[in-house]
């Protein structure tokens, strides 16, 4: 009985001793705190740096265990601080050299984090401890400290920045870190290191090494190095250096343990080289935009590990071999951008493990293989722009569970699916421009609910919206279903889209009032349907959101009534686009706050008033268009300097009077300038030299748009488009407007002479200056106008000889010189001659093409002389004229308050002389209106 109590007791003793033993170690271990002089060290290290609001908040001086502190790791058991885990903390500032006193340091990352282009801190190098160092991404600029091969201990080392701005000298220091495994130097610029490779191959534990962007195309290669030291490493990234293939040739494809391996964005023309095929282990290759243009060769289809395949961006040609099949680690190919032909095979449904493919921007033809139904892990499937064709069904979709991309537009492909299809996936993106999807508004659309991105424009819908498509593209940032023939109304409630979004629905056959449109849609595309009614309740719909709208087009719709006074709020529109409709009323004053517009399109309305001041805070506009409507008033002076970015003027088809300023010509950037059909008169400005990008002679100008709308394919446009009459034929112009300089100032009443300074114009495709009553001779420079394609000079006044200069525009291929006063000889050369006679009626010209020869006297040198005498002149030859004519009668109506202004009489003697040519009772028609109407503006 005792012996029992007492051996109870031993054992609870020994237990107790125990326990006691046990708590004493875990006390101990949690009472560990930092070492005190590393407390201060951080504290020090906190207070040179810029953090934002409290991302240290647990870095106190009050609280005395550092090794709690957010970022901070410790030693289990000596409490040295030996990681500090600081990336992406959005500090900035200075880098105190209080860290010199964690001596225990092995692990420093400050990535991410932004120091303003300050140099590494050279005493870096003296934290001999080190073996991680992360300094990427960290906003240091400048030297990189050659110190840091101070760090003997190293074994990665990341400096990657950006673009170039941390460069070196040579890489000598980089011999001090033997045990480096990871360097990391992307976008530094080695091109002073041409040492690079013989410094690196001091390094014989290096595995990885990422010199993206580095520069080192300015590279010799070096004496090959005997032999190849960092042959254990597994991961190399020269990518973006502009490199040749034979500089790195002799030592890349010795490297037999590579895993990873990314050339991309170098210059290797010419066929991907057979040495690659000794690199069996590669489990990551990328040799996208590199300019290779062989076939796929045969021996790269046994590379059984490959995971991860680019050969995008190349110029690489034939057939996808079905040897692709034996692929079957592969998880990720892409193949786009090629000139890749023939069929997809078949076998490529054995590439079970695969999750993305992309074959898009080829000249793939044939079907698509139904093994595609297959490939159960596929979640992104790219086949767009290539020439595939025939029917999809649902077999195609059998076991794609996972997909959530498909871009496939740009094809010859027809999907049929039953009815009552349910999709296997739940797609986020589909994109499927240019399908024949039948006549109904596909209903298997319904089952997508995560839908974010769709395309289904060009595609033969001929059918209403159902009601739930509404509900679901409330989630919707992009949505896509132009050129079809959709048609009924837009329901009532506002559509809202989510944050950023793109609404498409141009070129259908939508009827009833514009839409309700949510203010974080940022592009919105109405144009061309039935759209009616006024815009009012859109414009000024909740006008107290201001609206994220960039782009808006209502153009070539029914839309009617006044442009209400509601543009405050739609401070962000880049383009407004309102041609053909039938707006009336004046432009609205709150026009003038859309001070970010860069494009104006109001052709074909009915709108009027003045121009006065009201666009002249839109100070970036590039096109402005308000042509065909019934403007009047002069044209503002100030469009020439507040408006200089100006590309595009067109006044066109108004009733626009009085002088052209000569502010106009401070538009330098001007390359359409269109006042035809306006009532302007007085001489042409003398400084059209100065349109300074028409007086160019280069044609590479890129198109110009204003959008880069990010469609979920990358596709371009929208491009800037402009209705443009060039060589008589209206044309829409717009991935080529940029390349287009032309003037048209075609029916006014334009007189004086043509300013030899438009021959210096030697850009300009198109001069028309028809229906004027220009007098004088062509100039004789006019040869200068090397571009010209068309000069339209018909019915005016003009007098002399063609000049000889003329015969050296080579690109001339339309010309009108008729029904003015030239004499002589035609210049001989072969293009004026293969022009049409009709070019040349109604002068008194001779020569081919003209059937008259010039042995006939036609010049008779005194017509010369009297024009040159002016005034007298005129009124001698208008009087004769027009009293033969009997036109004389009416007019002395007109004339008769305009006899005591010499300007006007000018003008009236010239335009009566110009018409004693013409014989057009029109001409009279219009004149008559001028007069009344301009001396009734400019309170003549
Ligand atoms: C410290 O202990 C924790 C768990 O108690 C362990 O996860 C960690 O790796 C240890 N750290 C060091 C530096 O020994
Ligand atoms: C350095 O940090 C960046 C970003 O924090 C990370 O992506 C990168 O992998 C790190 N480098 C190394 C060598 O760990
Ligand atoms: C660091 O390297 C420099 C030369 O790069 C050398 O002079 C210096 O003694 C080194 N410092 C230490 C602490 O190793
Ligand atoms: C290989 O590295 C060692 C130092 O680790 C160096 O002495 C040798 O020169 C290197 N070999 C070549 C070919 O550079
Ligand atoms: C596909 O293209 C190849 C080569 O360009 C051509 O020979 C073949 O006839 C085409 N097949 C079809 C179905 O168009
Ligand atoms: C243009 O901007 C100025 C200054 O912001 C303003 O005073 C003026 O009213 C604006 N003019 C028009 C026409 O909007």
């Amino acid at each position: 009985m005792m012996m029992k109590k007492r051996e109870g007791s031993l054992f609870r003793t020994v237990i107790a001793v125990t326990l006691t033993l046990l708590l004493c170690f875990l006390i101990a271990d949690s009472e560990i705190r930092c070492i005190e002089s590393e407390r201060r060290a951080l504290l020090n290290f906190k207070q040179d740096l810029d953090v934002p609001s409290d991302w240290l908040a647990s870095w106190t001086a009050s609280d005395v265990d550092c090794c709690d502190w957010v970022g901070v790791v410790c030693h289990n058991h000596t409490g040295h601080v030996l990681q500090l885990h600081l990336a992406s903390f959005m500090f900035g500032g200075e880098i105190n050299p209080s860290l010199l006193d964690l001596k225990h340091l092995i692990y420093l990352d400050l990535s991410g984090n932004y120091f303003n282009h300050t140099p590494i801190p050279k005493f870096l190098g003296s934290m001999g401890s080190l073996r991680y160092l992360n300094l990427s991404n960290a906003g240091f600029g400048g030297l990189i400290p050659h110190q840091l091969g101070n760090l003997s201990n190293l074994q990665y080392l990341d400096l990657e920045c950006d673009y170039y701005d941390l460069h070196v000298k040579n890489l000598q220091w980089l011999s001090g870190l033997p045990l480096l495994q990871h360097l990391d130097l992307s976008s530094a610029n080695l091109s002073q290191a041409s040492d690079w490779l013989q410094e690196i191959n001091k390094l014989p534990s290096l595995s990885e090494l990422r010199l993206s962007s580095c520069a080192l195309s300015g590279f010799i290669p070096p004496p090959i190095p005997s032999s190849i030291n960092f042959s254990s490493l597994t991961t190399l990234d020269l990518s973006s250096n502009s490199l040749d293939f034979n500089s790195i040739l002799f030592w890349v494809f010795g490297l037999q343990n590579l895993v990873s391996l990314d050339l991309s964005e170098n210059l290797f023309p010419g066929p991907i080289p057979v040495h690659l095929q000794n690199l069996t282990s590669l489990r990551h290759l990328d040799l996208s935009l590199t300019f290779f243009d062989s076939s796929i060769p045969n021996w790269l289809y046994s590379f059984s590990h490959l995971e991860f395949l680019n050969l995008g961006y190349n110029n690489l040609q034939g057939r996808i071999s079905s040897a692709i099949g034996n692929l079957t680690s592969a998880i990720s190919i892409d193949l786009s951008s090629n000139e890749l032909e023939g069929n997809v095979p078949r076998s490529i449904g054995n590439l079970s493990s695969l999750r993305s493919l992309d074959l898009g921007h080829n000249q793939i033809n044939g079907t698509l293989p139904q093994s595609f139904g297959q490939l159960s892990k596929l979640e992104s499937l790219n086949i767009g722009f290539n020439m595939l064709e025939g029917v999809v069904s649902e077999v195609h979709f059998a076991k794609l569970m996972r997909l959530k991309k498909l871009f496939a537009s740009h094809n010859r492909l027809t999907l049929k699916v039953s009815d009552n299809w349910t999709p296997p996936f739940q797609l986020n993106t589909l994109v499927l421009r240019s399908w024949n999807l039948g006549s109904k508004f596909p209903s298997w659309l319904y089952s997508q609910k995560q839908l974010l991105s769709l395309d289904i424009s060009n595609t033969g819908i001929i059918d209403a919206v159902p009601p739930w498509f509404w509900n679901l593209s409330s989630q919707f940032d992009y949505l896509n279903i132009s050129h079809n023939q959709i048609y009924g109304e837009f329901p009532h409630i506002p559509l809202i889209l989510s944050y950023l979004s793109t609404i498409d629905v141009s070129s259908n056959n939508f009827t009833g009032p514009l839409p309700c449109i949510s203010s974080n849609v940022t592009f919105l595309d109405l144009s061309n349907n039935l759209l009616s009614g006024s815009i009012s309740h859109f414009l000024c719909y909740k006008i107290n959101d201001s609206q994220s709208m960039e782009f808006l087009n209502l153009g070539n719709n029914l839309l009617s009534g006044k442009i209400s006074n509601c543009w405050m709020k739609w401070q962000s529109l880049i383009l407004l686009n309102l041609e053909n409709n039938n707006f009336t009323g004046k432009i609205p004053a709150s026009i003038g706050s859309l001070i970010n517009l860069q494009s104006l399109h109001m052709y074909n309305n009915k709108l009027s008033g003045k121009l006065l001041s009201l666009l002249k805070n839109c100070t970036d506009l590039v096109t402005f268009d308000i042509g065909k409507n019934e403007f009047d008033g002069s044209i503002p002076k100030w469009i020439g300097h507040r408006l200089s970015s100006l590309k595009i003027l067109s006044l066109r088809s108004n009733n626009f009077c009085g002088q052209i300023p000569d502010e106009l010509c401070a538009l330098a950037s001007l390359q359409i300038l269109d006042l035809s059909h306006n009532k302007l008169f007085g001489s042409i400005p003398k400084c059209v030299n100065n349109f300074i990008t028409m007086a160019r002679n280069n044609n590479s100008i890129s198109p110009f748009y204003f959008f880069y709308v990010v469609s979920p394919d990358y596709s371009d446009g929208p491009f800037e488009s402009e209705l443009l009459v060039i060589k008589g034929n209206s044309l829409e112009y717009s991935t080529t407007l940029g390349l287009v300089n032309i003037i048209d100032l075609s029916n006014n009443n334009l007189s004086g002479e043509i300013p030899k300074e438009v021959a210096s114009l030697q850009g300009l495709q198109s001069l028309n200056l028809s229906f004027n009553i220009l007098t004088g001779r062509i100039p004789e420079n006019i040869g200068d106008m090397r571009s010209i394609e068309s000069i339209d000079f018909s019915i005016n006044q003009l007098s002399g000889q063609i000049p000889q200069s003329m015969s050296s525009l080579t690109f001339l291929s339309h010309l009108n010189l008729s029904n003015n006063n030239l004499i002589g000889r035609i210049p001989s050369s072969t293009q004026l001659q293969s022009l049409s006679a009709s070019s040349f009626f109604g002068n008194k010209l001779c020569g081919p093409p003209l059937t008259e020869n010039c042995t006939i006297n036609y010049v008779k040198p005194n017509i010369e002389n009297k024009r040159s005498k002016g005034f007298g002149g005129h009124m001698v030859d208008w009087f004769f004229v027009s009293m033969a004519l009997g036109f004389v009668v009416g007019f002395w109506v007109v004339l008769g308050p305009l006899l005591w202004n010499k300007q006007w009489r000018i003008l009236y003697f010239q335009f009566l002389d110009h018409l004693g040519y013409k014989l057009s009772g029109v001409v009279a028609q219009i004149w008559y209106s001028i007069v009344s109407k301009c001396c009734k503006i400019l309170n003549i």
